[in-house]
């Protein structure tokens, strides 16, 4: 018998080492669609549905951050009907989510390259920030127009100026400075790297902050990730022996 999220959910909290932040590298929209004879943003669309109940199953289990890589800067080279499609999901998704998620507690923060953004899809993430902040219960990460290499010039080039205006002297550059110049900087490191899809590559994604993290892999295409899959993910991470380059206890 297949275990129910009510049952997962349980074993979760009776273990109680929940992680604190977990990242999502969602994959798979594509093949879902193709596998039933429809356009790729039908896959994406039912993706949507997918971050909806993977937010629920967060909250649920006590996370506290959940980053989500919604669109990467190399997404830019997909066909413009593609790249539409998914800044009107985009759009679509804060429309109908936001106030609800303020209700959930959720505080919404969108990181990336936002200069590439249409005016309405920018317009979009100025409201949901405005609208969720302040929000307690889960930190939520969404990724646009982002990379991993391009994040951590932008801090370089951060500390650079810092340097340059002497506000910093090189011998005190260290983890923490970086740590504090990316978009990060506000949450703990992920403890838990989700990829759907069966694929077992990073693709550019939080490439700094994901040095510790335990990295679970599913076979579940994007839209078949549910509440189950995301326990699933979570109870396996409790059973790993995170020893941080030192010996077990
Ligand atoms: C990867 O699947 C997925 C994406 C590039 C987009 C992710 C977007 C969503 C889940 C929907 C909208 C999200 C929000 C936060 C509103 P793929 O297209 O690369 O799939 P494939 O590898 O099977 O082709």
């Amino acid at each position: 018998m297949t275990d129910t999220a009510s049952d997962l959910l349980a074993r979760i909290r009776v273990h109680g080492a929940v992680p604190r932040h977990i990242a999502i590298i969602m994959d798979g929209n594509g093949r879902w669609a193709r596998e039933r004879h429809m356009p790729r943003a039908f896959g994406h669309r039912s993706g949507m549905k997918a971050v909806r109940a993977v937010v629920e199953a967060s909250l649920e289990a006590g996370v506290e951050w959940l980053s989500l890589f919604a669109f990467s800067q190399e997404n830019w080279q997909r066909p413009e009907t593609e790249v539409s499609a998914l800044m009107a999901l985009l759009e679509e998704y804060i429309a109908r989510e936001a106030a609800e998620l303020r209700q959930q507690g959720v505080c919404v923060h969108v990181h990336g390259d936002l200069s590439r953004l249409s005016p309405p899809a920018a317009a979009a993430v100025e409201r949901v920030r405005r609208e969720t902040a302040g929000g307690d219960r889960l930190g939520l990460n969404l990724f646009i127009s982002y990379g991993g290499r391009a994040e951590l010039v932008r801090a370089a080039r951060m500390l650079a100026e810092d340097v340059q205006a002497g506000r910093l002297s090189p011998e005190d550059i260290d983890e923490q400075s970086i740590h504090r110049r990316l978009y990060t900087a506000e949450c703990p490191d992920p403890d838990l790297l989700i990829r759907t899809s069966g694929e077992q590559r990073l693709s550019n994604f939080l490439l700094w902050q994901v040095a510790y993290a335990e990295l679970y892999i599913s076979s579940a295409l994007w839209p078949d990730f549910d509440r189950v899959a995301l326990y699933e993910a979570i109870c396996d991470f409790q059973r790993r022996d995170r020893r941080f380059g030192k010996v077990s206890t």
